[in-house]
């Protein structure tokens, strides 16, 4: 297997037609500056977006859309079969319909046909055909035969839009590309994440709950799989996807939570507590659906819910490494950190993720600011998106 961090592997970089065009040259500029040798192959339509010469100067390789082009030199075929790697970055609707279909109508199609390396696309289109049955399928399809779909994220769109459907910015997509075919540095290792935020029900139709939209614990479940890990992903209701090649367990309260948690981690290497728990639950839970009563007011008592980070911490197997998250309101980073140590200690986690929270910030799939703090040594600053961050994370843990 080709080291990625070696110089000098053959990516081909397949460009389809749509707007997240733009910012495929940065893939390719990222790809270049590493040192591999990158041979872009655009669509037609591509080239409505980002030009010939933009790909030529950026790859510095000659770039056709062409299947007659290069003819004496086989270059339908050659492309793909002396590729290391293959990114296609963006990927539209159309286009993955044509790879599910196997047609081989212009070069790239012919290229991928050709390739018996492996293949890493990044969807980019509008959610409504991103979920279409029809993407959905040929998704699918593509997933069954190896192929690595990175994305896409969520997040405003061409129009005034938002949803699922942005592709995934262009250092994730050649990281999680490199490490496709690069060394696994998780191989054998089993990682065990929660995510989510926890439902504590009042009744049958309604409960208390939180604004975690589980972004997080997907991009951690998404890098760990790519460096080879085992993964189980523990979630209570979440808004984002999960990663394919991770195994879910959703679970519904904080009491659920524990339980999946207390017996998926018996055997892990790493476990993250990245979802929302509550720290309350109603202490008693109505059987009916509650009706409005005459009165302007009533009460409801709650109860702590167990500290499940806690209860890992104090169980923990020799080796096993625990990370927690602290999400707080605080206005300034010291007292931020401060309040991470203390949770460290508290709850003997080897290393929590701080970030501050308030309305709008800290949610979503937006960009995120957090500190690592670790038992020893200063805090280290991570930003950037939430793979991204993940990356980050994996890097700093202690024997990975
Ligand atoms: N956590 C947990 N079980 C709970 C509450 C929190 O396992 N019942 C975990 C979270 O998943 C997180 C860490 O503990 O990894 C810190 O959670 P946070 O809500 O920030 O802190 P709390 O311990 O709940 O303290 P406080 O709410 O007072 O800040």
């Amino acid at each position: 297997m080709p080291d990625p961090t070696a110089r000098g592997m053959r990516v081909v970089v397949g460009v389809t037609g749509g707007i997240a065009c733009y910012k495929a040259v940065g893939v390719v500029r990222e790809l270049a500056l590493l040192g591999h040798d990158v041979h872009v192959i655009p669509t037609h339509s591509a080239l409505q977006f980002v030009g010939q010469a933009t790909w030529e100067a950026i790859s510095h390789n000659p770039v056709s859309a062409d299947v007659f082009t290069g003819v004496d030199q086989v270059r339908h075929v050659a492309l793909g079969q002396q590729a290391d790697l293959v990114i296609v970055a963006p990927a539209t609707a159309h286009f993955l319909a044509q790879y599910a279909g196997g047609m081989a109508s212009d070069l790239l199609g012919t290229t991928l046909l050709a390739t018996t390396a492996p293949v890493v696309v990044a969807p980019a289109m509008h959610t409504e055909m991103w979920e279409h049955d029809a993407t959905a399928a040929n998704v699918d399809t593509l997933r069954g035969r190896g192929v690595h779909i990175v994305g896409p994220a969520s997040g405003r769109l061409t129009g005034s839009d938002s949803g699922p459907g942005r592709m995934v910015e262009p250092e994730d997509i050649v990281r999680l590309a490199l490490g496709v075919v690069g060394p696994k540095p998780l191989a054998g290792k089993k990682v065990v994440i929660s995510g989510g935020g926890t439902r504590e029900a009042i009744d049958p139709v309604r409960f208390l709950g939180n604004r975690s939209t589980g972004h997080m614990a997907t991009a951690l479940a998404a890098e760990a799989h790519h460096r080879g890990a085992t993964v189980t992903l523990v979630h209570a209701p979440l808004e984002a996807r999960i990663p394919s090649g991770v195994q879910a367990v959703p679970v519904d309260s904080a009491q659920d939570m524990r339980e999946q948690m207390l017996e998926a981690s018996q055997d892990a290497d790493i476990v993250i507590m990245a979802a929302a728990v509550a720290d309350w639950t109603p202490v008693e839970t109505f059987t009916e659906k509650m009706s409005k009563t005459s009165e302007d007011s009533w009460s409801l008592t709650l109860r702590k819910t167990p500290d499940i980070a806690k209860e890992l911490g104090r169980h923990k197997p020799t080796g096993q490494v625990l990370v927690g998250f602290a999400a707080e309101t605080v206005a300034d980073d010291d007292e931020l950190v401060a309040r991470a140590r203390a949770k460290l200690n508290a709850k003997s986690l080897d290393v929590v993720v701080a970030n501050r929270v308030g309305d709008k910030l800290g949610f979503g799939e937006t960009d995120t600011a957090v500190w690592f703090v670790q038992r020893s040594g200063a805090p280290v600053l991570s930003t950037g998106s939430k793979l991204t961050v993940a990356g980050h994370l994996f890097d700093v843990l202690p024997g990975t």
